[in-house]
């Protein structure tokens, strides 16, 4: 039965709408409702208190929740981050000192990149963390710690709900590391958990745009380009926004710091060229929407996913808002991954692609 579309036409949207479910399941072994705390297995590995870094290493979209991660550990664990894709930080003769701690993100736990820089590091004495949700994978096998997503079995090549489960977990584990290192009080961390405990049932009404994003999709099948534009935490969700589209429907897409668009990709802005800004109404909004009015004023057609304040606030720039429910900052890139996956997915659906098993694509690149 773990194998079943059930009634679904494809696993990816199986996936997609499994996510409030494993994303309790995932949140309720790292949080501590109850308690209003963190409460991280396995951290007692690591004295966060005595780091001066961190470093991330992953591939594809597992990257990118380490991108977002990043985010989370300089804010709130004031720790600085160096993340670099597997592939490049393998090979790049980095300095890695005993004692320093390396995580290593990955959905199969087998991704040949991923070992290889989790294996550079383990030579150089780190301590080494993992993020996987095949306990029984390799890469877990190897780490001193291991951090698991409880996202289920991932069947479309295209990881969805094990991205949103990989940032549950992150964010647990940054806000763990702000405790320990005296950088999020108490108070802060009740507010920060209950807002974690908020996403499982954000993400049931998040799924409720649905509806508008097929209406958007089918234009959109139409296109050759699309550009995807977010700042801080969405930055990295505009990448993956771009990552899904290309690989789902084969529509060239790129991802860009929204406020990067007058270094290069303001260029190619004009009427057949989507924009999808990706940006709740945060202490950054206002920024976004000036890069907005720059895109509008040369004729680009801004698909604004937001919410109902930034909707308000987005003075017209944008030809379609999707909207979704208020949601606390620190829930934001676990929320707004759900229509940019449903984007993705339903303009491949359109277009009559192979949603689950796109051309040239693995689940599990095991191989260099
Ligand atoms: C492949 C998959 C992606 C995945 C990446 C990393 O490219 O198609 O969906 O993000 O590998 O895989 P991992 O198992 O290490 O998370």
């Amino acid at each position: 039965a773990l194998m079943d579309k059930g009634n679904y036409r494809h696993f990816m949207a199986k996936e997609i709408h499994e996510q409030p479910e494993v994303l309790g399941h995932t949140l309720s072994r790292y949080i501590d409702l109850g308690n209003s705390r963190v409460k991280v297995p396995g951290a007692e590995a690591v004295d966060f208190s005595k780091l001066n870094r961190i470093l991330i290493s992953a591939c594809g979209t597992a990257y990118l929740a380490g991108l977002v991660a990043k985010y989370w550990f300089e804010k709130y664990a004031r720790l600085p981050v160096d993340i670099d894709i597997a592939s490049e930080f393998r090979y790049r003769e980095t300095p890695v000192a005993k004692g320093e701690f390396a995580l290593f993100i990955s959905q199969s736990g087998e991704t040949a990149d991923t070992l290889a820089s989790l294996r550079y590091c383990k030579e150089n004495g780190a301590t080494i963390g993992a993020v996987v949700n095949v306990p029984e994978s390799t890469i877990a096998r190897e780490s001193d710690v291991v951090f698991q997503t409880i996202a289920g079995p991932e069947i479309g090549v295209a990881s969805t709900k094990a991205f949103t489960c990989q940032l549950a977990v992150l964010a647990a584990l940054a806000l763990h590391a702000g405790r320990q290192r005296g950088t999020v009080s108490e108070a802060q961390e009740k507010d920060l958990v209950a807002a974690l405990g908020s996403i499982p049932g954000l993400a049931v009404q998040a799924l409720k745009c649905e509806t508008s994003i097929e209406a958007l999709a089918l234009p959109l099948s139409r296109v050759s380009n699309a550009l995807y534009l977010g700042r801080g935490t969405n930055f990295p969700l505009a990448l993956e926004g771009a990552l899904k589209l290309k690989e789902l429907s084969y529509i060239h897409a790129e991802g860009y710091a929204a406020g990067e668009l007058k270094h290069g990709p303001i260029a190619l802005i004009d009427e057949n060229m989507p924009v999808f800004v990706i940006a709740p109404h945060d202490s950054i909004y206002e920024k976004t929407v000036s890069n907005m009015q720059e895109v509008a004023a040369r004729g680009g057609r801004i698909v604004l996913i937001t919410d109902q304040k930034g909707a308000d606030a987005s003075g017209n720039a944008a030809q379609n808002t999707v909207i979704l429910p208020d949601v606390p900052e620190i829930a934001a890139p676990i929320i707004y991954a759900l229509p940019v996956q449903m984007i993705a997915y339903h303009t491949a659906v359109f277009m009559g692609t192979d949603v689950d098993q796109p051309r040239n694509l693995a689940k599990s690149v095991t191989v260099e």
